[in-house]
């Protein structure tokens, strides 16, 4: 029952979270997608459910097993998506009644223009081009519509050769996102996706690194936590 009633110093927050890679259709069989596992979203959801908060978790696609926790947890509600233009209409109906968004997601910047109905053949020994157009920003759509009293959160996967270099990316993202918070990691071939470890660095709405965080997927969700409470207390 302790874990029905909270008592977390998330109480009675009420949050969104998305996570795990789009995948935008080719034809009927096939389609674009991406490395995300889900991990680092399905950590940020729980951490926020066992610390008191009300959590929509929405998931697009994710490894085997990593909604298990939190879609177990009483206090967290799963909604799946599968593509960008799905996982907008899932996040956009459930964002306005909410505290805090968490996009967590890798989005797919590009879908394929006029998907097929029927499974593409090969045709001679041709190659093919597909034709892709852009998706919507979530995000940036979320901060046009942002709620009063609203914290809008971004992730920032970024390959950088040095950190100086990797936090000069994330500041210009943060302004470009307009974002309250921008949590920003460094990912490469074999760093970030797949892996148990991260490290996240928390940039405010000043483009100040207001704290950073190495460790499991888990410690730095409760990481990303403690700053959403630090700049949600702070204005
Ligand atoms: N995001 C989103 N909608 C998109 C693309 C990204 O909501 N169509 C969100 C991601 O969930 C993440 C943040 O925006 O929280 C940053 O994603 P990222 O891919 O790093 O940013 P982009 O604006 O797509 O820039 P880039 O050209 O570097 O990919
Ligand atoms: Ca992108």
């Amino acid at each position: 029952l302790a874990v029905v009633s909270g008592g977390g110093d998330l109480d009675g927050l009420r949050v969104v979270v998305s996570t795990g890679g789009t995948r935008e259709p080719i034809d009927p069989v096939r389609f674009l997608g991406n490395r995300s596992s889900g991990r680092q979203g399905a950590a940020v959801a729980l951490a926020a459910a066992e610390r008191g908060a009300d959590v929509e978790l929405v998931a697009a696609h994710v490894d085997d097993g990593v909604l298990d926790a939190a879609a177990a947890h009483p206090r967290v509600r799963l909604t799946r998506a599968s593509s960008a233009q799905e996982l907008q209409e899932a996040v956009v109906t459930i964002a306005g009644e909410s505290d805090v968004v968490v996009m967590a997601a890798a989005v797919a910047d590009y879908r394929v223009a006029g998907t097929s109905d029927t499974k593409l053949s090969k045709k001679g020994d041709e190659g093919l081009s597909l034709d892709l157009v852009q998706n919507p920003d979530i995000l940036a759509g979320l901060v046009e519509d942002r709620v009063p009293g609203q914290t809008i959160v971004g992730f920032a996967a970024e390959t950088a050769p040095t950190e100086e270099e990797l936090l000069s990316k994330g500041r210009a993202k943060r302004r470009r996102k307009g974002v309250d918070l921008l949590a920003v990691n460094e990912v490469g071939w074999d760093k970030g996706f797949e892996s148990g470890e991260n490290l996240l660095v928390f940039l405010d709405a000043r483009d100040e690194e207001i704290a950073r965080s190495h460790g499991s997927k888990r410690r730095v969700a409760d990481a990303l936590w403690d700053a959403v409470l630090t700049i949600r207390g702070s204005r």
